[in-house]
C-alpha cells in the first residue's frame, strides 16, 4: 500500500504579552523607524515568566487537534521543531506528549533552527510515506526571548515567541500533483556557515545556555539564494511553474527577504501570508503560525497549492509544497 500525508488541522499559540518597537526604544538604543524599515517588524509576543516552550507547543497542538477533529490518543507520532527546548533533555516533544495525555507511539524533537518546521514536516511526511505512522502532530515552538542578548540591538529586536502545529494524516495514494496532501519536501544544510548564526553556549561547550549571535548581512545574502534554490527544486520535483502556486507561506524573518521570494515567484503580495510585522521572527514556529492564519481567516482554501520555504542557522534551509 502507498501512502501520502495530508494536513487535516492547524493550531497556534502566541503568548499574551506584546512588546512593540516603541517598548524596545525604552530599553535599548533603537527606533521604530530603523526596525520597520530594515525588517517590517512592528511587534512581537514574549512568553511570561515560567511559560515554557512546551506550554506554547501544547496549546498550539490542542487547537490543531480540535480543528482536525482528532484526539491525542489517535496520534502515533509527535515531531516537535525547536531550538529553545525546555531542558537539554528529555525532548520537549515528550513533555508535550505527556501533557496531551498520549501514552503510546513516539515523540522527539528536531533541531534545525528557523528551518525546523520544514525539517519536522519532512521527517513526519517520510514516516507516513514509509507506513511507519498514520497520524502525526508536527509542531514548531520557540521561546527565543530566553536566548536573546537584550543588550545587542542588532539581534534582540528581530525575534519573538510563539508556536504553531499541524496534524498530518495518512491517506492512500502516492500523492499525484492533483491530490490533496504534502506533495514534496526538500531539506538542505551546509555546516560551514556556523559562525554566521549560532548560540554561544550549550551543555558540551560552555555548560550554559548562551545567547544568539548573528552576522546579519551574511545571513541575508545566503537566505535569499538558498531559499530561491529550495523553491526551484520543489517546483521542478512537482513539474510545476511559479504560476501553479496559489500561496507562499514563507519563514517570517524579514519582510525584505519575503518580498524578494515573492518577486522570484512573480507572486503579488496578496498571495503571500505575512505575519512578521506582528510576530517578528519566531524561528521554527513562524511557518505554522502563518499557515494557521491563512487557513483560519479563509484566505487559503481547500485544494490550493501552498509553498513553504525556510532558512536558518547551520545553515539549514528547505521547502515543502502541499495541496491543502
Ligand atoms: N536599531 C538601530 N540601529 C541598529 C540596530 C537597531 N536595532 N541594529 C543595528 N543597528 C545599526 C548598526 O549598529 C549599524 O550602525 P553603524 O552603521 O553606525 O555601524 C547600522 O545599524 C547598520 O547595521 P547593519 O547590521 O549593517 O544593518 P543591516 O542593514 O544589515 O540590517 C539586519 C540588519 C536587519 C539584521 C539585516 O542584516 C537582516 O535582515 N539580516 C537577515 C538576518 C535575519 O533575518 N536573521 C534571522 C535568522 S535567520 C533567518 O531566519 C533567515
Amino acid at each position: 500500500m502507498v501512502f501520502r500525508s495530508r494536513i487535516v488541522g492547524c493550531g497556534h499559540y502566541l503568548p499574551q504579552r506584546v512588546v512593540t518597537n516603541a517598548d524596545l526604544e525604552k530599553i535599548i538604543d533603537t527606533s521604530d523607524e530603523w526596525i520597520r524599515k530594515r525588517t517590517g517588524i512592528q511587534a512581537r509576543h514574549i512568553a511570561a515568566e515560567g511559560e515554557l516552550t512546551s506550554d506554547l507547543a501544547r496549546s498550539a497542538a490542542q487547537e490543531a487537534l480540535k480543528n482536525a477533529g482528532r484526539k491525542a490518543e489517535d496520534l502515533d507520532l509527535i515531531v516537535l521543531a525547536t531550538s529553545t527546548p525546555d531542558e537539554t533533555f528529555p525532548a520537549t516533544a515528550t513533555r508535550v506528549q505527556a501533557q496531551l495525555g498520549m501514552t503510546s507511539g513516539a515523540a522527539f524533537d528536531v533541531q534545525a533552527v528557523c528551518s525546523g518546521f520544514v525539517y519536522a514536516l519532512s521527517v513526519a511526511d517520510n514516516f507516513v510515506k514509509a507506513g511507519a505512522a498514520r497520524k502525526v502532530l508536527v509542531i514548531g515552538a520557540e521561546t527565543y526571548s530566553r536566548i536573546l542578548d537584550w543588550q545587542d540591538r542588532g539581534t534582540c529586536v528581530l525575534f519573538g515567541d510563539g508556536a504553531g502545529a499541524v496534524v498530518l494524516e495518512a491517506e492512500e495514494g502516492s500523492g499525484a500533483n492533483s491530490d490533496r496532501g504534502i506533495l514534496s519536501t526538500h531539506i538542505f544544510s551546509d555546516g560551514r556557515h556556523h559562525d554566521a548564526l549560532y548560540v554561544d553556549g550549550g551543555p558540551s561547550s560552555t555548560q550554559s545556555t548562551g545567547h544568539l549571535r548573528m552576522q546579519g548581512q551574511e545571513v541575508f545574502r545566503h537566505a535569499v539564494n538558498n531559499m530561491a534554490q529550495a523553491i526551484d527544486v520543489a517546483l521542478e520535483a512537482n513539474d510545476m511553474t511559479p504560476g501553479d502556486v496559489d500561496w507562499l507561506v514563507p519563514h517570517q524573518a524579514n519582510s525584505r527577504i519575503i518580498e524578494a521570494m515573492a518577486r522570484k515567484l512573480n507572486l503579488p503580495m496578496d498571495q503571500v501570508i505575512m505575519t512578521v510585522q506582528k510576530h517578528a521572527n519566531t524561528s521554527s514556529a513562524s511557518i505554522p503560525l502563518a499557515l494557521y492564519e491563512g487557513v483560519n481567516d479563509g484566505r487559503i482554501k481547500e485544494g490550493q497549492v501552498t509553498l513553504m520555504e525556510a532558512m536558518g542557522g547551520g545553515f539549514t534551509w528547505g521547502s515543502a509544497i502541499a495541496r491543502l
